[in-house]
């Protein structure tokens, strides 16, 4: 079995059978019909950003609503991240062999909403909290949140084209590269803007 091989779920292992099967078999439809919607999703996410930035600078907030706001804040971390990690394993599983690759597709599927109404939570709440959004830390951390979000429609396309593949199919390597890149990024983005705001509320 090499790494390209489908997980364990229970179906027979024909290496050289499958491998000349699944060349033809996934789905190669070109993609440029969806470029359009994916450059503008990614212009309207930089514009969102910019807004909550530019915005984030200016707005100061009594500290009734800044309390509800960090409360707030708090909640969509629990809600954006924890659906992150949770896509994150059940994807380590799949590597690992112990979960099929429709069981992370439905995973995926299941925690997009959550995923970005946490994001989304995150940079309006984020934004009544003052940040100073000329320190060096505080522009990484929104950095990284800017990154994150873009990876996440990347990842999205990823996840359309893995979902193309049954169970019993190999995924090609530059594919599965690609999925642990995107998670990897998406991982470290999340732990940066995570640790950095830690440090923030200290100070
Ligand atoms: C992936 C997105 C984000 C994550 C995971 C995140 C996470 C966190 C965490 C864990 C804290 C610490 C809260 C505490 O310990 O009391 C925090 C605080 C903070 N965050 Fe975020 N955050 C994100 C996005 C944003 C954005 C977009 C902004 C601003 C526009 C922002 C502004 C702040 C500020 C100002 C604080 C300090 C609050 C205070 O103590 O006054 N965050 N963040």
């Amino acid at each position: 079995m090499t790494i390209l091989d489908p997980p364990a779920d229970g179906t027979a292992e024909q290496p050289a059978l499958a491998a000349t099967a699944t060349i033809a078999a996934p789905d190669r439809r070109p993609r440029s019909a969806t470029r359009p919607t994916l450059l503008l999703l990614s212009v309207g996410i930089v514009a969102a950003w910019i807004a909550v930035v530019v915005s984030a600078a200016h707005l100061h907030v009594n500290p009734a609503i800044h309390e509800a706001a960090l409360f707030l804040h708090l909640a969509a971390v629990v809600l954006g991240f924890g659906a992150v990690l949770t896509v994150d394993w059940v994807g380590l599983l799949w590597i690992l062999r112990q979960r099929t690759l429709s069981a992370v597709a439905q995973a995926a599927h299941t925690a997009h909403l959550p995923i970005w109404l946490g994001l989304a939570g995150l940079a309006v709440t984020g934004a009544l909290l003052s940040p100073h959004v000329s320190s060096p830390r505080t522009a990484v951390k929104l950095g990284a949140v800017l990154i994150v979000a873009l990876n996440g429609l990347y990842a999205g396309q990823i996840q359309q084209r893995l979902s193309r593949y049954g169970d019993g199919t190999p995924v090609p390597r530059a594919l599965l590269l690609r999925s642990m890149t995107a998670a990897g990024i998406s991982q470290a983005g999340w732990w940066t803007a995570v640790i950095i705001g830690f440090l923030n509320a200290q100070t």
